[in-house]
C-alpha cells in the first residue's frame, strides 16, 4: 500500500501571531471608541487571512481554541472580531470616512464587543480614557470611592451631590471622601440646595473645615419655584470647605453669575462655563480635579478643557455614558 505522506507544519507564525494579537488587545483595553474599534479591526486583519486554517484545525496541534485560550479570548470574540473585519472591508479608514455614526453608538458597539459577564460590571475601567485613576470616569458608589484615589492627592474636589433629605448620608460619606483624597489646605467646592443646610453644614464639618459660601446667582428669567415654603429661588450656594491647615490663596469673589441652563445632558445638569470658573479659580493646569458626584460629566469636561487631570463617579450608568459621550467629543475622536 502507498504511505500517504505526512506533512509536519511549523507553528512559528501561530507564535508571532499570538504575540502580535495580544499587543492590540492590550492596547484595545486601555483606549475607547474609535481606536478600540481601528484595534478590534486590527486584530480581524491579523486573523481572518488564518482563519481558515484554524477552522480546519490544519496546522500543528494549534486549533482556533487554543488560539482564543492564549490570546484569553472567548472563541466567539474571535468570530466577532472577524466578522468586523469583514463587514468593514479592506480599509478602516475609508469605512470610518464613509460612515456617519454617533460617539453614543461607538461606544454601544465597543461595549457590545466584551464578554456578557463584564458588560453590567460595575466599573467601566476597560473603556477609560488611559490612564486607570486619572482623566476617568468610574460608575461607582461614593462609598466605594476611595479605593480608586490615593491619599493626600487631589488639589480640588468640585461636584454637586443631589440635594433631598434621603440623600444627606451622602454628604457625610463626600466629607469622608475629601478628608482623605485632598491635599492639606485645598479646597471642596459643592453646589448644594437650601433646604437641608444646617444639617448639610454639620455633616461636611464634621471631615473638613468650613471656609465660605459662594452664592451662584440665577440670571435667566426661568423661575425655579420651592413649593413646600412658597419660594422663588433666586439664588445657588456653592459651599467651600477645606481640608486643613487651611492657608488662604488667591483672592475670590463670593458672588457668580449663573451660565443659565444647561439641562439637556442630565436633568441635574451644572453650567460648564461655572465649572470652569470655579475651577481656573482654585487650581492650575495639570492639577488633579475630582467630581465624585459627575452625573453628565459637566466638571470632568471643564477640567480636561482646562488641562487638569480629572476623575469622575457616578452611581448611575447612563450618567456614565453621557460623560464618556462628552468627554469623548471633547477629545474629537
Ligand atoms: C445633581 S446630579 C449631578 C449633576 C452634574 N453636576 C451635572 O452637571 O450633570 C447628582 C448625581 O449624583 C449621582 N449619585 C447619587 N447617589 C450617588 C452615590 N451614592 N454615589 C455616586 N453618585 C451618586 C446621581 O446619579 C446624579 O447623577
Amino acid at each position: 500500500m502507498q504511505e500517504i505522506e505526512k506533512i509536519t507544519y511549523s507553528t512559528e507564525w501561530y507564535d508571532t501571531l499570538v504575540s502580535d494579537c495580544k499587543t492590540i488587545i492590550d492596547k484595545a483595553k486601555t483606549d475607547i471608541g474609535v481606536r478600540l474599534l481601528r484595534a478590534k479591526w486590527n486584530l480581524g486583519d491579523k486573523i481572518v487571512p488564518n482563519y481558515n486554517r484554524f477552522e480546519r484545525a490544519e496546522y500543528g496541534n494549534k486549533t482556533q481554541k487554543d488560539f482564543a485560550k492564549e490570546l484569553e479570548l472567548k472563541q466567539q470574540e474571535i468570530s466577532n472580531v472577524i466578522r468586523f473585519r469583514k463587514k468593514i472591508g479592506d480599509n478602516f479608514d475609508l469605512w470610518l470616512e464613509s460612515t456617519d455614526i454617533s460617539v453614543l453608538s461607538w461606544y454601544n458597539i465597543v461595549h457590545g464587543w466584551l464578554p456578557k459577564k463584564k458588560r453590567n460590571h460595575p466599573q467601566i475601567i476597560e473603556f477609560s480614557i488611559t490612564p486607570k485613576f486619572s482623566d476617568n470616569v468610574i460608575q461607582t458608589d461614593i462609598q466605594n470611592g476611595l479605593d480608586y484615589v490615593s491619599e493626600n492627592s487631589v488639589d480640588l474636589i468640585l461636584t454637586d451631590p443631589p440635594y433631598a433629605e434621603a440623600s444627606l448620608d451622602l454628604w457625610s460619606e463626600l466629607g469622608k471622601f475629601a478628608a482623605y483624597s485632598l491635599k492639606p489646605s485645598k479646597l471642596l467646592v459643592s453646589y448644594s440646595g437650601k433646604a437641608f443646610l444646617p444639617e448639610v453644614y454639620k455633616r461636611l464639618s464634621e471631615h473638613l473645615q468650613y471656609i465660605w459660601t459662594i452664592a451662584l446667582v440665577h440670571t435667566d428669567n426661568k423661575r425655579t419655584c420651592y413649593h413646600a415654603l412658597h419660594i422663588f429661588e433666586r439664588w445657588k450656594p456653592i459651599l467651600i470647605f477645606a481640608k486643613p491647615p487651611f492657608t488662604p490663596n488667591e483672592y475670590f469673589e463670593d458672588v457668580v453669575k449663573g451660565a443659565g441652563r444647561e439641562k439637556e445632558l442630565h436633568a441635574h445638569a451644572q453650567a460648564e462655563t461655572e465649572a470652569e470658573h470655579i475651577i481656573t479659580q482654585f487650581t492650575k493646569e495639570n492639577h488633579f480635579v475630582i467630581d465624585p458626584f459627575c452625573g453628565s460629566g459637566t466638571v470632568l469636561v471643564a477640567a480636561h478643557k482646562l488641562n487638569r487631570k480629572f476623575l469622575g463617579f457616578d452611581i448611575d450608568a447612563e450618567a456614565i455614558k453621557t460623560s464618556l459621550w462628552r468627554l469623548q467629543n471633547e477629545k474629537n475622536l
